[in-house]
């Protein structure tokens, strides 16, 4: 199986198919991420947050998957405004490596903190201690006011995305500010029976899963899909041998409810 991925600026390459690991813990964390590496997955999404970046650092490094090969985000929350090195420091030591690829503003912060937390991840990523630095559920607005008092962009931009949150103008949004947009909850942001899903999935002899993920990287977006089912994190990567035909893609965009 082939990933594309997206430049992020210098050699970082951010394969635009990753592992999400919201809502799951322990072991079951461990079990999940050790099955999507070896399921072909190159790319782990995790926060500080999510309480499980112990378990996705022991099974990547259980996985034998070389680190260099893994392209590793995690979040800083953002009641820790404030506490920004201290807060890398422990996702570092958790997830048991030097650096992240990515590390995102999780939510936005409060008033007047947005730039000083920004300030903070220009500064780890200086450090090399973030190969990458972005944010997460910003708005373009948002994004321009980093921008503009700092001169510096957030490399992604991490938004509830799927096919009936699609806006042609926000993904133009950010490709015109140089902003990766990276959806999240494609799954429960979409009814996975809707009769154009099912419909465009029996012509290609997918289900409909693949055919939402595969709309995001024919679009350029990166996606995240979570799954805790063994068979379901596997056929969840396996999206290339089909192409969905410029009709369809349209057909998708327009389950857009926006
Ligand atoms: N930045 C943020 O604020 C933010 C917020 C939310 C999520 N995220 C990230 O985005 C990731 C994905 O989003 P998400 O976890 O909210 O939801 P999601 O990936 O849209 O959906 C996960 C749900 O879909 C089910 N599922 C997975 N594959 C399926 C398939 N092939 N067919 C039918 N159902 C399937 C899963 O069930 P099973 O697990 O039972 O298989 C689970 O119930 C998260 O894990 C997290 O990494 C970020």
């Amino acid at each position: 199986m082939t990933i594309p991925s997206v430049a992020l600026g210098g050699p970082l390459d951010m394969p635009l198919l990753g592992f999400g690991t919201w809502q799951i813990r322990g072991s079951a964390a461990y079990d999940a991420v050790l099955k999507a590496l070896e399921a072909g997955y190159r790319h782990l999404d995790t926060a500080t947050m999510y309480g499980n970046e112990a378990e996705v650092g022991r099974a990547l490094r259980d996985s034998g998957v070389p680190r260099d090969e893994v392209f590793l985000t995690t979040k800083l929350p953002p009641d820790r405004a404030g506490q920004e090195r201290a807060t890398l420091d422990a996702s570092l030591e958790a997830l048991g490596v030097e650096a992240v690829d990515l590390w995102l503003i999780h939510w936005r912060p409060g008033r007047g903190k947005s730039v000083p937390v920004w300030r903070e991840f220009l500064a780890a990523r200086e450090q090399g201690r973030a190969r990458a630095v972005g944010v997460s559920n910003y708005g373009l607005d948002d994004i321009d006011e980093l921008v503009g008092e700092t001169g510096e962009k957030p490399a992604v931009n991490q938004i509830r995305w799927g096919p009936t949150l699609y806006e042609a103008k926000v993904v133009s949004g950010h490709r015109e500010r140089g902003v990766v947009l990276e959806g999240y909850s494609p799954f429960k942001t979409t009814n996975l029976a809707d009769d154009v899903l099912t419909r465009i999935a029996a012509a290609h002899d997918v289900d409909p899963a693949r055919v939402v993920l595969r709309w995001h990287l024919q679009h350029g977006i990166v996606v995240i899909p979570k799954s805790v089912t063994p068979e379901r994190i596997a056929r969840n990567a396996q999206l290339d041998g089909f192409t969905l035909t410029d009709e369809q893609m349209t057909e998708i965009d327009n389950l857009s409810r926006l």
